[in-house]
């Protein structure tokens, strides 16, 4: 019998809210690697463990895929005949690869000049229409939840606040604890719209309810310096940063990630964006591994909590990093040295082998 995945409802069925008769729209996404990092554990506190859950390696490089494949599956079952969210660019791609693959169409509505270029070229790619507003993702979020409201039945809302997004984003919990064979101490993950924290902390409490895993981890999530409401407690009306992705001031799911840090002992900590650069470059030389800058936080905060004396020898981190660091060609080109132009003489090439 063929042991391939088919994707994260087939794996997970029974704990997704989708229905015998679906439809599943999938393009195989989840599964994705769990891989150890010794050379950062070493940077972050002497004797920890850490794991980097690359969800980067989804379908559409990030891990939106997870969400968008439960929510297109139920959204085309209860007859819709397009997809709308608002975006900073990961979700847009998503939702309008799965549009693309269901045979409906994707309407995206993101903050203009503030979107990744391989967030956009995807978009476009899939047929996405793209508008873009004069604004920031929060007022492009009110947006499209108010024209939802005026056509409750032929258009669904694919943002996380649909509850099928949540759904499906907390199977990358399950999968980490499958691998692992239990739960972590710490999770580090980026918060933006605060949906995926909402999301891991459900996945992580119904593991434990069920008795599969004796525990959950502390969920220390990381917002930018610049956009971090859920730090300050209150919203932010200009949010700025780097990492675009998470360049918002009012999260949608504030309250489940209000709830993920309090229920877990967890924090939600603000991270500079020199510190979120300094951990980009880091992961992509340290250990071969390329992510956008919002799912370089992790690894930001890691080494603070590392460095804040909170961690013991022994300890099981995981650190998801959320999206691809090919959807942000720019920022990657911006941070790392020019190449050199040499004449295609192999002198000149030896010259710069720095060989003993
Ligand atoms: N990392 C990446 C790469 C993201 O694209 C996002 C959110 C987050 C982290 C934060 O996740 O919102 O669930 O707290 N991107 C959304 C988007 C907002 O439109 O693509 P969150």
């Amino acid at each position: 019998m063929s042991e391939a995945w088919a994707g994260l409802i087939a794996r997970y069925r029974s704990r997704l809210p989708v229905r015998a008769a679906d439809r599943v729209v999938t393009l195989h996404e989840g599964n994705t690697p769990l891989v150890r990092a010794d050379r950062l554990a070493a940077a972050i506190a002497p004797g920890v463990e850490v794991h980097l859950k690359i969800d980067g390696q989804n379908p559409t490089g990030s891990f939106k895929d997870r969400g968008m494949t439960v929510a297109v599956t139920r959204a085309v079952s209860e007859g819709a005949e397009a997809i709308i969210c608002a975006s900073t660019g990961n979700t847009s791609a998503s939702a309008a690869a799965y549009a693309a693959r269901a045979g409906i169409r994707a309407y995206v509505v993101v903050p203009r000049g503030k979107i990744a270029l391989g967030k956009l070229s995807q978009a476009v790619m899939h047929g996405a229409r793209v508008l873009q507003i004069d604004g920031n993702f929060d007022q492009a979020l009110t947006l499209v939840r108010d024209v939802k409201e005026r056509h409750p039945t032929k258009l669904a809302l694919v943002n996380s606040v649909n509850p099928d997004r949540i759904a499906g984003q907390k199977t990358a919990a399950f999968e980490i604890c499958d691998a692992l064979g239990r739960a972590p101490d710490y999770h580090c993950l980026p918060v933006g719209n605060a949906g995926n924290i909402t999301a891991y902390w459900a996945g992580y409490r119904e593991y434990r309810d069920a008795g599969l895993t004796e525990a959950c981890p502390r969920m220390m999530g990381y917002q930018a310096a610049g956009s971090a409401p859920l730090v300050h407690g209150r919203v932010v009306e200009d949010p700025s940063t780097i990492a675009t992705a998470i360049r918002i001031g009012n999260p949608a799911s504030w309250h489940g990630a209000v709830t993920a840090r309090d229920e877990s002992g967890g924090a939600i900590e603000a991270v500079d964006d020199e510190d979120i650069l300094a951990a980009y470059r880091l992961l992509a030389r340290a250990e071969g591994i390329f992510a956008e800058p919002a799912s370089a936080i992790s690894l930001a905060g890691a080494l603070r909590l590392g460095a804040s004396g909170r961690l013991r020898p022994g300890d099981v981190l995981v650190l998801t990093l959320t999206g691809h660091g090919l959807k942000d060609p720019d920022t990657a080109i911006a941070n790392s040295a020019a190449a050199t132009t040499i004449p295609a003489e192999v002198d000149r090439l030896a010259d710069f082998l720095e060989l003993g």
